[in-house]
Formats: structure tokens, C-alpha cells, sequence
């Protein structure tokens, strides 16, 4: 076990479902704390620099159409083993492939829309945290 930070991201659909309060309850009582937070209106730049290691991908421009769509709200959660134990309360990328109870399952409607980010792995929530909130 050890403690790490994460980076998420409640994405434009979530943020107009109006369910920010929802998905912070279920990071904090699963022992993840919120360090850092911050709304913002992504700028098409700042969307496409983020996705850049995605940017060869088909979805690629929808992706980033989707971001820059309404606010979002990023925050970095701090607790043991962050990184997983987000990514298990996010789901499968496609709600539809995402487990009854998680995030994705709860308030996704599609592989396009598909509510919240997490950061896959050590090096890139440490880039991810750094890329939003500086170092
Ligand atoms: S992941 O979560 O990185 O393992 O998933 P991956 O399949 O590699 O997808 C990378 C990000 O692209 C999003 N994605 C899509 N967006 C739009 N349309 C389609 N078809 C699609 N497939 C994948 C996916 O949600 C990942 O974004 P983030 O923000 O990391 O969740």
C-alpha cells in the first residue's frame, strides 16, 4: 500500500447532469481526499495538449470537441493506492462494459461522453497533476 495522487476529471457531461456533489461523495467515503480542485472551461489547446499521447487515435477530434463542450471540474485525490481505487470507482471506459455501482455505470450514457478521467498510472498522474495544477 502506499499513498499516491491521481488526477480526475468530472467531464462536461457530468458537470451538466449536476451530479459534482454525487461523485465527490463516492471518492470520499472510499478514503480518497480531495487536495486540489479547480472548474474550468477547457481551451481547444488545452484539451488537445492534455489527449496528445491520443492524438493518432480516430475519436481523437471528438474527444476533444467533447471536453471543450462546457466546464469541467479537475481535481487531484490523495490516498493509498489512489491511482487503482479511482479507476475502480470510474468503471470500464464504455459505461456500457462498466461494472453496477461504479461511476461510468451510474452516470455515462456513452464511450463519447463518459464522465469522469483518471489518471492510468504513476508517470501520468504525475504529468496530469503537474499539466493542471503546476508542479
Ligand atoms: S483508457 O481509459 O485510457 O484506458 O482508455 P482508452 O480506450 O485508451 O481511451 C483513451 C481516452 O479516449 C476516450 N475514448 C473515446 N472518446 C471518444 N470516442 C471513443 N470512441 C473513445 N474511446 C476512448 C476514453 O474515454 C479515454 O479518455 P479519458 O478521459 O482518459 O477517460
Amino acid at each position: 500500500m502506499s499513498l499516491e495522487r491521481t488526477l480526475s476529471i468530472i467531464k462536461p457531461d457530468a458537470v451538466a447532469k449536476n451530479v459534482i456533489g454525487e461523485i465527490y461523495t463516492r471518492f470520499e467515503k472510499a478514503g480518497l481526499k480531495i487536495v486540489a480542485a479547480r472548474m474550468a472551461q477547457l481551451s481547444r489547446e488545452e484539451a488537445e495538449g492534455f489527449y496528445a499521447v491520443h492524438r493518432e487515435r480516430p475519436f481523437f477530434g471528438a474527444l476533444v470537441e467533447f471536453m471543450i463542450s462546457g466546464p469541467v471540474m479537475i481535481q487531484v485525490l490523495e490516498g493509498e493506492n489512489a491511482i487503482a481505487r479511482n479507476r475502480e470507482l470510474m468503471g470500464a471506459t464504455n459505461p456500457k462494459d462498466a461494472a453496477p455501482g461504479t461511476i461510468r455505470a451510474d452516470f455515462a450514457d456513452s464511450i463519447d461522453a463518459n464522465a469522469v478521467h483518471g489518471s492510468d498510472g504513476a508517470d501520468t498522474a504525475k504529468n496530469e497533476i503537474a499539466y493542471f495544477f503546476g508542479a
